[in-house]
């Protein structure tokens, strides 16, 4: 029987999320790879993370750089090799990180053979892996919308019929109501997972199951693209279906999905009753204004919307959104929702360079490339001062995110006021607190702008002050306080600057 009081690591751990294109070159075309990824590994490990989270590195076409995926045994040549995979999963055991993949269900490439063979003719025993349907009178089947604009249909001329794409006319859905194709995609967690993997970033799971009958979305709804509302039921027994196969690995292998409902009961059951996802994507700090307001909203929703036993996650950023700093505008928010992330009930994941406190790239439109506009957060991670930042090459695949000569990983280690640092301080107080990595979270009454928890296990507690407003504020405190890590300096534990945030834990 499984120990009572035993803590699965992913609950404890902190994941750090890579976007490989982005992370760092090491053969000068550009575009970052795998043995870039190993080469910082001992960062990581110096900054203190758990765990890491590579987005997509296989074989693909790159239309939407990964997540269309012609071959999910394999590693794209731009990233490197197989062998190159095994050295970092290696690599990173060795250093006791642990690494998740991500797994991307929804939809293959239309380059992946998978797909080749389903469009070759109507007959074609693989017609079915995919969603084909006939016309309405020489118009789409329904009239549902793509993620990036357009419709969510595209005409075959050569059968006749009509293919089925939630995003990209280059990523077709597969057919999970063929037991075929979940066969052939569990084969793929298999592989991953018999190459030592701790687990899977499972991409848009909410949208694999589909009503055979394809009906309209209600007029209400309008425009709004369908992987916003897509929620069939038979999603749920697919993911138990999975899940049963990732716990039949030993190591605690884990997955954590990308569920794009934005409402948290439909996030909440993504969880099952504890066999379907471990974890569940929760974006709504991603939507959050900068106030007080909305942030204790969003930390009672979580505690009160997810079932017992659901744990959550938090992020303040990804590769799809606009980062943190950029949508804050300025680095002391920035700073103090550094410590909002990394206080919170649940396991917190950070985005590759808001460590770094980066911005946004801004990136001229003659060098756009994405399909859905997410160029500026994509951008280069700069590991030194210029001009090339540490990569072979000083113009890689995206410019270089603002300030890059003052904010680079070089610079930053040695400056112990930078965003780097404080990510550090906050990573090391978190793996020697487990009142903030396991305790219960209960709101605090404080003044007009400031939000104020307390973090609470076995005895160990902190404080934590979050002043929203742009004046100093002085929080009456009860007993007697010390600060463990705040965003700026700060005079006394109760008097937090304007946006500034404070970790504070009892006197002895
Ligand atoms: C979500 C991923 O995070 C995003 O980058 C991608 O474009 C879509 N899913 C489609 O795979």
């Amino acid at each position: 029987m499984a120990d009572a009081g035993h803590v699965p690591w992913w609950r404890d751990a902190v994941v750090y999320q890579i976007y490989p294109r982005s992370f760092l070159d090491t053969d000068g075309d550009g575009v970052g790879d795998l043995r870039g990824i190993e080469r910082r590994l001992d960062h990581l490990v110096w900054l203190g993370v758990d765990a890491v989270w590579i987005s997509p590195f296989y074989r693909s076409p790159m239309a939407d750089f990964g997540y269309d995926v012609s071959d999910y045994c394999d590693v794209d040549p731009r990233f490197g090799t197989l062998a190159d995979a095994d050295r970092l999963i290696a690599a990173a055991h060795e250093r006791g990180l642990r690494l998740l993949v991500d797994w991307v269900p929804n939809h293959t490439s239309d380059q992946h053979p998978w797909f080749a063979e389903s469009r070759s003719s109507r007959s074609s025993p693989k017609r079915d892996w995919y969603h084909w349907r006939d016309g309405r009178d020489g118009r789409p089947p329904n009239n549902w919308r793509a993620a990036f604009g357009g419709r969510a249909w595209t005409f075959d001329d050569a059968t006749g019929q009509w293919y089925l794409h939630l995003f990209l006319p280059q990523q077709p859905d597969l057919n999970w109501s063929n037991p075929d194709v979940v066969a052939a995609m569990h084969q793929v967690l298999r592989f991953w997972l018999d190459r030592g993997v701790d687990g899977f970033r499972i991409d848009v799971v909410h949208c694999i199951g589909k009503d055979p009958a394809f009906p309209d979305q209600p007029a209400q709804l309008g425009e709004i693209d369908r992987v916003g509302i897509q929620n069939e039921p038979t999603t749920h027994e697919l993911i138990r279906g999975f899940r049963r196969l990732v716990d039949s690995y030993p190591g605690e292998r884990t997955t954590v999905g990308e569920v794009n409902l934005g409402d948290l009961p439909s996030i909440a059951s993504f969880y099952g009753r504890g066999d379907e996802l471990h974890m569940v994507f929760n974006f709504l700090p991603l939507h959050a204004p900068w106030t007080k307001a909305a942030w204790q909203d969003v930390i009672e929703r979580v505690a009160q919307e997810l079932p017992t036993g659901a744990w959550p996650t938090w992020a303040l950023s990804n590769h799809d959104v606009r980062r943190i700093r950029t949508r804050l505008g300025g680095e002391d928010a920035a700073r103090a929702a550094a410590v909002l992330l990394l206080t919170q009930r649940g396991t917190p994941f950070v985005y590759q360079g808001d460590e770094l406190g980066l911005e946004d790239a801004v990136v001229p439109d003659a060098h756009r490339v994405d399909p859905g506009g997410r160029d500026g957060c994509r951008a280069p991670l700069p590991w030194e001062p210029g001009p090339s930042h540490g990569w072979p090459t000083p113009s890689p695949w995206l410019p270089w995110p603002p300030e890059a000569d003052a904010r680079n990983a070089a610079s930053e280690r040695d400056d112990r006021a930078s965003m780097l640092r404080l990510y550090r301080d906050l990573l090391a107080l978190r793996r020697r607190s487990p009142a903030l990595r396991r305790g219960s979270l209960h709101l605090r009454d404080a003044l007009d702008d400031v939000l104020a928890y307390e973090r609470e296990w076995g005895g160990d507690r902190r404080l934590v002050l979050v002043n929203f407003g742009d004046r100093e504020a002085e929080v009456p405190l009860e007993g007697s306080w010390a600060v463990d890590v705040a965003s700026r300096p700060q005079p006394e534990p109760g008097v937090v600057p304007a946006h500034g945030a404070a970790v504070l834990a009892p006197e002895r």
